[in-house]
């Protein structure tokens, strides 16, 4: 689908045709779901935060398996958290009657589960194995001999960037694509520092900041549902719109009946909080999001650490039957989500984009140039 001219470098370069990515989504993003998106000409993700290299190695061949198309892999590169045991201890006995709730106990200490792919050389070594067609970072970037070496290797880069300094540090160390996250998407902040004040800028004005500040090719993410969404980001100057939430109601996603359930509610609205990872991020309502709002809520211990007793707690509830503190990270167009395998939604949006375009068109087309200044002036 050749929708604008601006969209051949960043297309070609990771040899798709359709300027559409599914987001990474560590945790529901399965290789059926990359596979789907990929073998459709978009370009299909796998979340590897969380994932040891060889976890990860695995998945990427199981995607692998399933298409011959290219694919994005995604790292987290947050920074060491900072143990603090006495506000760890206060937050696990705020926790504590939650726990309660399900007749269980939070757990004792907080471990920190997720490692940085800063630290991480056994990822890097399985990647250079591996070689995916692109690799992205979330949280920050890793050292400038990790980006050079997976660039050696014929890997194209991408990374977050919520603001424009950010953006700065990824197009100096030599990354291939910005994916601009917008304060409407789902799922974490991509900040690099997440207790550095938060302008929260939304999709429209960071994409547009970062064009004027950069030449590096920018992907937009946050708050695309649809055709007309894409094809607005197109007209901003994105190159490729990154969406998420939308990907999460497909068959091939590992959201399981709950999150189904609370995507497509019509009653669902969506949160910042940092009380279940540690980190802000954008959630579904629930007892979870609230529980942050409260003005006793304690220091949330940093990611990941705050994570290990966010993932019990839902545990705890789940056995249960209770869905109240779910981990349902989502975008704040979610009321827009659409219930259907992968595929069928990559071939929508691409309908959905060129009606757009072409709706577009032919309603400027037909407003004569004099009517145009008469209504302007
Ligand atoms: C369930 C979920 C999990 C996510 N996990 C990741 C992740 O592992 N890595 C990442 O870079 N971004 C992740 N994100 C953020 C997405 O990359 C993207 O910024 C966001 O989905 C775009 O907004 P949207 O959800 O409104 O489309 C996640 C988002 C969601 C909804």
């Amino acid at each position: 689908m050749g929708v604008t001219a601006n969209s051949t470098n960043l297309l070609a370069k990771l040899g798709i045709t359709v300027p559409i990515i599914q987001a990474p989504m560590a945790g529901w993003a399965t290789p059926a779901l990359a596979a789907a998106v990929s073998g459709s000409g978009a370009l299909g993700s796998l979340g590897l935060g969380g994932m040891t290299a060889e976890n990860a190695r695995a998945v990427i061949r199981d995607t692998r398996s399933l298409t011959d198309r290219p694919f994005n892999v995604n790292v987290f590169c947050h920074a060491r958290p900072i143990s603090d045991p006495v506000r760890e201890a206060r937050w696990l006995a705020y926790l504590k009657p939650h726990f309660a709730r399900f007749q269980a106990q939070p757990p004792m200490t907080l471990g920190e589960g997720y490692a940085s792919f800063v630290d991480d050389d056994a990822m890097l070594t399985m990647l250079l194995e591996e070689r995916p067609a692109a690799v992205s970072f979330h949280f920050g970037l890793p050292t400038s001999a990790k980006i050079a070496t997976l660039r050696n290797a014929g890997i194209v880069l991408f990374a977050t960037a919520t603001n424009t300094d950010e953006a700065g540090r990824i197009a100096a160390a030599g990354i291939d694509a910005i994916v601009a996250q917008g304060a409407e998407a789902g799922g974490h902040r991509g900040m690099f520092d997440p207790v550095s004040s938060d302008e929260r800028l939304g999709t429209v004005p960071l994409v547009r900041l970062l064009l004027r500040e950069t030449s590096v090719p920018v992907i937009a993410a946050g708050g695309i549902m649809d055709g007309a969404g894409i094809a607005a980001v197109l007209a901003l100057g994105a190159q490729a719109a990154q969406l998420g939430t939308a990907f999460l109601t497909t068959v091939e996603s590992a959201a399981d009946p709950a999150d189904r359930a609370a995507l497509l509610s019509p009653r669902s609205r969506t949160a910042f909080t940092k009380a279940i990872s540690g980190r802000p991020a954008r959630a579904i309502e629930n007892h979870f999001t609230k529980l942050g709002q409260d003005p006793d809520c304690p220091t949330v211990p940093d990611f990941p650490l705050a994570f290990a007793a966010g993932k019990a707690l839902n545990a705890a509830a789940k056995a249960h039957g209770s869905s109240d503190y779910a981990v349902q990270w989502a975008g704040q167009a979610v009321r827009l989500s659409r219930a259907m395998p992968a595929a069928e939604l990559v071939a929508t949006l691409v309908r959905e984009t060129v009606d757009a375009i072409t709706s577009l068109s032919a309603n400027f087309a037909s407003l004569s140039h004099s009517e145009a200044s008469k209504s302007i002036t």
